[in-house]
């Protein structure tokens, strides 16, 4: 089975309105791309965004969503508020969250529902902490993250979300997992979906993330379970994330 290439670009905290003005424009000004090209801009710059790609094959994504649906929760916005600007995919379990903000499987899991009912769908980031790859628990520790999503939503919506393998140690440090690394969890992540569901696991986008570079593109891409990137600090340098979307295309 094909499935399409994702090349996601997470901002995180970082832009300012000329910045994301230029870089939209600019990735506008790039031929069409065979992979789905995403971006993901802090909260304030979604609807800018939305606004600069109009009608272009671009799609917007966002980095956080309130597990609430509405009400006195002072500072959160609901997947429905999302779902209103035409945002397509949203982060969750992204592993600056979990340490960072103390986000836990059981509160992720809340998010995932949140997002699911609107018809949104998450991006649902997994993997393992360096001291875990170094006691081989790696597989153990992704699989786990899996089924506490698995054991509340079920196999079937598995086929609405995207999952990006994130190894916890690649983040942020310049020293991305190699291709087959990256490929080696890939392809226990769809085996371990497949005891649940052939189709769904045949079916379902796994992203690797985790200083994706342009040179580290080229391998990734040639690994059969990798079916798109993540990508943190590179996708802020327009040209690089240009390059990683040609060799993804
Ligand atoms: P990085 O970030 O590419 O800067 O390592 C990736 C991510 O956090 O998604």
């Amino acid at each position: 089975m094909t499935r399409q290439k994702i090349v996601a670009g997470n901002w995180k905290m970082n832009g300012s309105k000329e910045s994301i003005t230029t870089l939209v424009n600019s990735l506008l000004e790039t031929e069409s791309f065979n992979s789905e090209v995403v971006v993901l801009p802090p909260f304030p710059y979604l609807h800018l965004v939305s606004l600069l790609i109009n009608k272009s094959s671009i799609v917007v994504a966002a980095q956080n969503v309130s597990d609430k649906t509405k009400g006195a929760f002072t500072g959160e916005v609901s997947a429905s508020m999302l779902k209103d600007f035409g945002i397509k995919y949203v982060l969750v379990g992204h592993s600056e969250r979990r340490s960072l903000y103390a986000e836990n499987d059981t509160f992720i899991v809340l998010k995932i529902k949140a997002l699911l009912a609107s018809g949104l769908m998450p991006m649902f980031c997994i993997g393992e902490t360096l001291e875990e790859r170094n006691s081989n628990r790696t597989l153990s520790v992704c699989k786990k993250q899996l089924q506490a999503v698995l054991d509340e939503i079920g196999i079937d919506a598995f086929a609405k979300l995207v999952i990006a393998y994130e190894p916890v140690w690649a983040i942020g440090t310049r020293h991305s997992a190699s291709a087959q690394q990256a490929q080696r969890v890939h392809q226990s992540i769809r085996s371990f979906l497949a005891k649940f569901s052939k189709s769904v696991a045949e079916k379902i986008q796994i992203l690797y993330g985790g200083s994706v570079s342009s040179s580290a593109s080229i391998d990734l891409f040639s690994m059969p379970d990798v079916d798109g990137v993540l990508v943190g600090s590179a996708s802020l340098n327009i040209n690089e994330f240009i390059k990683i979307v040609r060799i993804a295309s």
